[in-house]
């Protein structure tokens, strides 16, 4: 399965020769610890089963409760929830009023929704620079890329870090630009004690399986103010609040009560969740010996590592043969994201030179940190991981 934002998974049938191919393709060997686990547990199952009886499956009171306590996690603000991250990020810019004629700054080193979000609003992307320890957009890169057309920053909390949120937010009100933060892989985060969400004029969450917590599919949008989630109510349900009653154009971009009750029971574990994760990348830390650069925290922060990514010095070879060793250990492992935004197809054109970019996709491999992994598990990645740095000559 080619999952968003997931790279495939390399073929069990690579470096075969084609006339010894057998008929039927093989399974492909599933790494003994998987890179991620989404969870779907019994109460998962139940909260499903329990609106698929109620029968009220769309936008219903579900999504009205999950909306609910997701705010506790965001100073109480108002939270709109929809189906996807990347519709989040959509709707949260035309909210905001952005569109044709608008730039948007954005990192390149994210997933391609981040940019593609700003392309479906009408606007463009600038890319700028990320730094190199946190791989969050940097702010005086950000500074460099306002122009004359710029309406607002787009951070993206990578990998579960906290973008610096102080100093961006001064670079946007410098020149009156809005905030929009790309929260989706960052439940929980928080920047000196205050979360991830509740820093911007909007703040997007992704809820697909692989994410600190999951409803199947699904997004929220965060906003300060009840006036601003209105108008998100109106875009995500073809700008109906009263049936029938269309106020502006929207979109059918509504959450179901099923994916909303799932939501509310991970919600519950997410504590739990993420206080495993950072415990697990603790354990890491200290075991990481073997000249892979382990993940720089920076003052203040606190992650919650969706993904915990090392540096493996050297470039994209030797990361690559590093992925390789480690697979053949049987540890999951991926890299988020080999091609920076401003390289894909769509982007290209637009040329832009990110030299610190292009090396952390160079040299990014992201490690199984999820909440799942037993202590022989982090064991064993500790000890395929340093063997296979040695193995593929990795100095520091
Ligand atoms: C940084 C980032 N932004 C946006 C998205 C889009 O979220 P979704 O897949 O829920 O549309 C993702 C999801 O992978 C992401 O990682």
């Amino acid at each position: 399965m080619n999952l968003p934002g997931v790279p495939e998974g390399t073929s069990a049938m690579q470096g075969l020769r084609k006339d010894i191919i057998p008929a039927a393709e093989p399974t492909l060997a599933r790494p003994t610890v998987p890179a991620a686990k989404p969870v779907i547990g019994d109460d998962e199952v139940a909260a499903a089963v329990r609106v698929l009886r109620d029968g009220r499956v769309v936008q219903g009171p579900e999504v009205a409760a999950f909306e609910e306590e997701f705010a506790a996690l965001v100073e109480g603000r108002p939270c709109v929830a929809v189906n996807s991250g990347t519709s989040a990020l959509h709707l949260a810019l035309l909210a905001l009023g952005i569109g044709p004629g608008d730039e948007v700054v954005v990192p390149s080193f994210s997933f391609a929704a981040t940019a593609n979000a700003v392309r479906l609003a009408g606007a463009d992307p600038v890319f700028a620079e990320i730094d190199p320890d946190t791989f969050c957009l940097d702010p005086d890169a950000a500074a460099e890329a306002v122009g004359p057309r710029t309406a607002a920053l787009m951070p993206v909390h990578l990998y579960g870090h906290p973008a610096p949120m102080g100093r961006l937010t001064q670079l946007a009100q410098r020149h009156g630009l809005a905030v929009v933060e790309d929260a989706c892989q960052a439940h929980a985060a928080a920047l000196h004690g205050r979360p991830v969400g509740a820093f911007g004029d909007a703040a997007c969450f992704s809820f697909y399986p692989t994410k600190n917590m999951h409803t199947l599919e699904g997004g929220l949008v965060v906003v300060p103010d009840a006036e601003r989630a209105r108008t998100l109510r109106l875009l995500r349900n073809q700008g109906m609040e009263q049936r029938y009653e269309n106020e502006i154009v929207g979109a059918n971009m509504r959450m179901t009560d099923v994916a909303a009750a799932i939501g509310r029971v991970q919600l519950e574990r997410l504590p739990e969740w993420t206080e495993q994760r950072r415990t697990n990348a603790k354990a890491l830390d200290a075991g990481l010996t073997g000249g892979l650069v382990t993940p720089l925290v920076a003052d203040g922060a606190r992650h919650v590592y969706h993904q915990y990514t090392v540096r493996v010095p050297g470039g994209a070879a030797v990361r690559d043969a590093v992925q390789r060793e480690l697979q053949a250990a049987g540890v999951g492992c991926a890299v988020y994201y080999p091609t920076p935004i401003h390289r894909l197809k769509p982007y290209a054109h637009l040329g832009a030179d990110l030299p610190v970019t292009d090396q952390a996709a160079a040299e990014v491999l992201s490690l199984p940190v999820h909440p799942s992994l037993t202590p022989g598990d982090l064991d064993q990645i500790v000890a395929a991981a340093n063997s296979a740095a040695s193995m593929a000559g990795v100095i520091r």
